[in-house]
């Protein structure tokens, strides 16, 4: 029996990384995958990459720090699929390490705007639409950077502690209205997000994990069908570390 047969998953970012890889685990469980990025992403191999993994699947279009383009591309997926079952908040970003005094206010909003007022405004969308249907799921990609501070990175571990505490407030408000919302709090995984990590930043990542190595996006994405599916029907308002063991 597939995990998420016949379920319509949402998944913001979905054209690369972790994104991707959960787009192409769920089209594995029997989902019907919508691929929601920007313009201008890699969606077109995302959309092949789903498609050979046998999903039905759906690119939208989609900036997240723009209200009407979510509302737009979550209307787009009801209109096609019929309903929204769950969604995976994943879009973000990252620029790079710079002491707290280096950190240009700038770079701190446009960060934030993505990362945490992002994940905000998709979430109330996609709870609204849940409403009308009777309920959903929602898993939001935090981060290790979401449970501890990580030197450089002020504005990135802010947005990501943020997108907890929304994960939170939602579970407890819509515990009762068949909604569970939980997040995903990834360790580094090698994506196009690090690539252009320095090599020693890169070893220091490494051998700061007690496994002695980097995570993998499919490893991300099993965490992910586990809090899309009914397999983690009591599990409501956490998070999932997937760190190899560095925070423990
Ligand atoms: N890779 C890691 O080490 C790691 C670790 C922990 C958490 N994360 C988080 O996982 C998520 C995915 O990261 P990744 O490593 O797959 O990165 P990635 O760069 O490979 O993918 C990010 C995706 O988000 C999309 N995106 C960026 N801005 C957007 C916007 N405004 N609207 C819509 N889509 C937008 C990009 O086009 C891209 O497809 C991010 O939230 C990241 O913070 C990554």
């Amino acid at each position: 029996m597939k995990k998420l047969e016949n379920k319509v998953v949402f998944i913001t970012g979905g054209a690369s990384g972790l994104g991707r890889a959960s787009a192409v685990a769920a089209a594995r469980e029997g989902a019907q995958v919508v691929i929601a990025d920007l313009l201008n992403s890699d969606y077109r191999a995302a959309l092949d990459e789903v498609k050979a993994a046998g999903g039905e699947v759906l690119f939208v279009p989609l900036d997240v720090t723009n209200s009407a383009s979510i509302q737009q591309a979550i209307a787009t997926t009801v209109e096609k699929f019929g309903r929204l079952d769950v969604a995976l908040n994943n879009a973000g970003i990252g620029e790079g390490f710079f002491s707290f005094l280096d950190t240009s206010e700038e770079s701190f909003q446009r960060i934030l705007n993505v990362n945490l007022t992002g994940v905000f405004t998709c979430m109330k969308y996609e709870l609204t639409q849940f409403m009308k249907q009777g309920g959903g799921v929602i898993v939001n990609m935090s981060s290790l950077a979401g449970l501890r501070g990580a030197p450089g990175l002020s504005a990135y571990v802010a947005s990501k502690h943020g997108v907890l505490g929304l994960t939170r407030v939602a579970a407890q408000e819509f515990a009762r209205r068949n909604v569970r919302v939980n997040a995903l709090c990834p360790y580094y995984i090698d994506t196009p997000l690090i690539k252009d990590a320095p090599e020693e930043l890169r070893n220091q990542m490494i051998s700061m994990s007690p496994m002695k190595r980097l995570g993998r996006a499919d490893e991300v994405a099993k965490a992910f069908i586990y809090l899309a599916s009914d397999d983690s029907s009591y599990t409501n308002g956490t998070q999932l570390v997937i760190d190899s063991g560095v925070i423990s």
